[in-house]
C-alpha cells in the first residue's frame, strides 16, 4: 500500500454462521504464530479463526466450533497476571488442542504442574512417539518437531497420558484420557517441524470430524455480507496505491457496495514508468465506479528539492501524501469509511493484535501512517490474512495475474531508490532503467522467481568512455532478491547473460548512466531498499 495509513482497531468483520461451516477458533495467548495456526487450517480447507483467549464457554457454546485451538504466548501460566481461559471450556465437550503456552495452561487447569525449564529451550529437536493416536496418523516413530519455550509441564495429572517426547521435554505430546484434549509442546505450525501440517490435518479431521470443504470463496461471501451490513448506505473510500493488498481491498468492497465506493490514487511524481496508466487502465476493466487520480507530482518535487537525507525525503512525502489525500476525501459527499488494505502480518509487526498480547516486533511501513483525525471509521477486510490468501482472494474477485503477483513497490516509491537529491532528470534516467530491469526479467521469465527486483540510481559519477569520447555520468545498482516474508532476503543469483542484456540496455538507452553494478547484499544486514 501507499505511505498513508492509519492506526489499526480491532474491527471484526466475519460473522460465523455456525450452521454453514465447519468452525475452528484459535484462541490467542500472544503467541507470534497464533494467526499462523487459523492459516494453516484453513490451508486444509476448514474455517479457522482467531479469537480472544478469554472468550466465555457460553459464547463459544453459540459459536459451536467443531475444535479449539489454544495457541503458544509469550507469558508463564503461573505469572499473576497471565492470560487464562474460562476452565469451564474444558469442559464443553468440544475437541481442544493446546499448543506450548495453550498446553501448560490445559495441563494445569486439569491438575498437572508446570515449571520453568532446566533451559529455554529453542530449536530443532527430535520427538518420539511413544503412544500411537490418530492425531499422529501419517507421522513417523521419529519425526523433527520446532520448540520454543522456557517453560514446560512437568508434571501430567493422571487423567492425562503420555504420547511423545523428546530427550529435555519428556511431555511433548499429551492426552487426556477420558477427554478430547490434547497439549503439544511443541509449534505444529511452523515449517521446520516436519509432520505439523499433518498433526493440524488430523486434529481437525481425525478427532474434530472436520469434512474440510471450505473454500477461500466462502470467506469473500462472509466478508461481502459483513461489509455490506457495516456500511449500510454510506460512501467508503478506498486508497489505491497500485499494489495487490489496496487493489483486493477495493475489489472486495466493489462486491459489497459497488459504486457506494470511491478509490484515491495519488500520483507523488515517483511512480515507475507506465504506472499510472496501468492503475487507471486496470481500474476501468474492473470497476464501475468513481476514481479520483490526484496528480500532486510537482507539489511532492518542489518539496523534495534539494532534500538528500533518506529519512527527510520520507517525511516529507508521508506528510505531502496525508495533506494531498485528506483533501482529496474531503472533497467527497457522504464518505464515512475508509477502507485499507492491511495484512495480519502488518497488524502483528507492529504489535497491533489488540485482543491479544503479542509481542512488538518491529514498526512497520504500512501501519500509523494518516493520522487517525481524518474522521473516518476504518474498515480492514483483510486484516486476518497472508498474503497468499490474499492472492488467491484477488484470482477469485477477478483480478488479474499480473497485477496479483506484481512485485511490492513502496509507498515513496523511486524517491527511496534516487539516492542524493532527486530531479525530474535523475527521475527519468531511473524510471528508464528500472523499466528495462523490469523488461529483461519478465523476457528471461523470471519474474515470478523474484520477489522484487529494481534499479537504484546512485549519487556516483565516473568515468567512462562511449565513442570516442570521455563520459563522465551516473551508475545504476540493480537489485534483485528472493524473500518468504521481506523481513530477511537474499540477493539473486542472475543468470550472467541477463545481467549482460540489462547492463547493455541500461548504458545504451538511458542517458547520463555509464555503468551499471550488481546489488550482492543479503538482509540482514543489508536492507531490501537502498533508503
Ligand atoms: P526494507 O528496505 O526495509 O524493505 O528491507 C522491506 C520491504 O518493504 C518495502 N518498503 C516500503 N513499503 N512504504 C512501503 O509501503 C515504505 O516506506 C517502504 N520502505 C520499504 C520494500 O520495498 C520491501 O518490499
Amino acid at each position: 500500500m501507499s505511505q498513508g495509513m492509519v492506526t489499526p482497531k480491532r474491527v471484526d468483520l466475519h460473522v460465523v454462521d455456525p450452521q454453514q461451516e465447519e468452525l475452528i477458533l484459535v484462541l490467542d495467548f500472544g503467541g507470534q504464530t497464533a494467526q499462523l495456526i487459523a492459516r494453516r487450517v484453513r490451508d486444509r480447507n476448514v474455517l479457522a479463526q482467531l479469537v480472544r483467549h478469554d472468550l466465555s464457554a457460553e459464547r463459544i457454546r453459540e459459536l459451536r466450533p467443531k475444535g479449539l485451538i489454544l495457541s503458544g504466548g509469550p507469558a508463564s501460566v503461573y505469572g499473576e497476571h497471565s492470560p487464562q481461559i474460562d476452565p469451564k471450556i474444558l469442559d464443553l465437550g468440544i475437541p481442544v488442542l493446546g499448543i506450548c503456552y495453550g498446553m501448560q495452561l490445559a495441563c494445569q487447569a486439569q491438575g498437572g504442574a508446570v515449571r520453568p525449564g532446566h533451559a529455554r529451550e529453542f530449536g530443532r529437536k527430535e520427538l518420539r512417539v511413544t503412544q500411537r493416536n490418530p492425531l499422529f496418523d501419517g507421522v513417523p516413530d521419529t519425526s523433527t518437531v520446532w520448540m520454543s519455550h522456557g517453560d514446560q509441564v512437568e508434571n501430567i495429572s493422571a487423567d492425562y497420558v503420555e504420547l511423545a517426547g523428546t530427550d529435555t521435554c519428556r511431555f511433548a505430546a499429551v492426552k487426556h484420557k477420558t477427554q478430547t484434549i490434547y497439549g503439544l509442546q511443541f509449534h505444529p505450525e511452523v515449517t521446520h517441524t516436519a509432520f505439523g501440517t499433518q498433526l493440524l490435518e488430523n486434529f481437525v479431521k481425525n478427532v474434530c470430524g472436520c469434512r474440510g470443504t471450505w473454500q477461500i470463496s466462502s470467506l469473500i461471501e462472509r466478508e461481502v455480507a459483513a461489509l455490506r451490513a457495516r456500511v449500510g448506505n454510506s460512501r467508503v473510500i478506498c486508497g489505491l496505491s497500485g499494489g495487490v493488498d489496496s487493489s483486493v481491498t477495493a475489489a472486495i468492497l466493489y462486491k459489497a457496495i459497488g459504486s457506494q465506493l470511491s478509490c484515491i490514487f495519488v500520483d507523488n511524481g515517483m511512480l515507475r514508468k507506465g504506472e499510472l496508466e496501468k492503475v487507471r487502465s486496470r481500474f476501468l476493466n474492473h470497476f464501475r465506479t468513481d476514481l479520483h487520480v490526484v496528480d500532486a507530482s510537482e507539489r511532492f518535487l518542489s518539496e523534495l528539492k534539494g532534500v538528500a537525507d533518506p529519512q527527510q525525503k520520507r517525511k516529507i512525502i508521508g506528510r505531502v501524501f496525508i495533506e494531498v489525500f485528506r483533501k482529496e476525501a474531503e472533497s467527497i459527499q457522504d464518505a464515512r469509511f475508509l477502507a485499507q488494505g492491511t495484512l495480519y502480518p502488518d497488524v502483528i509487526e507492529s504489535g497491533g493484535s489488540a485482543d491479544g498480547p503479542a509481542a512488538t516486533i518491529k514498526s512497520h511501513h504500512n501501519v500509523g501512517g494518516l493520522p487517525e483525525e481524518l474522521g473516518f471509521e476504518l474498515i480492514e477486510p483483510l486484516r486476518d490474512l497472508f498474503k497468499d490468501e490474499v492472492r488467491r482472494m484477488g484470482l477469485e474477485l477477478g483480478l488479474t495475474e499480473e497485477l496479483i503477483w506484481r512485485h511490492p513497490f513502496p509507498g515513496p516509491g523511486l524517491a527511496v531508490r534516487c539516492l542524493g537529491v532527486i530531479t525530474p532528470e535523475r527521475l527519468t534516467a531511473l524510471r528508464e532503467a528500472d523499466a528495462i530491469v523490469l523488461e529483461e526479467l519478465r523476457k528471461a521469465g523470471l519474474y515470478r522467481e523474484i520477489q522484487q527486483a529494481f534499479a537504484v540510481l546512485l549519487p556516483v559519477q565516473s568515468v567512462g568512455v562511449m565513442g570516442d569520447g570521455r563520459t563522465y555520468e551516473d551508475a545504476i545498482a540493480v537489485r534483485a532478491v528472493t524473500t518468504d516474508d521481506f523481513m530477511t532476503a537474499d540477493w539473486y543469483p542472475m543468470p550472467y547473460p541477463v545481467l549482460q542484456k540489462m547492463s547493455t540496455r541500461i548504458i545504451n538507452e538511458v542517458r547520463g548512466v555509464n555503468r551499471v553494478v550488481y546489488d550482492i547484499s543479503s538482509k540482514p544486514p543489508s536492507t531490501i531498499e537502498w533508503e
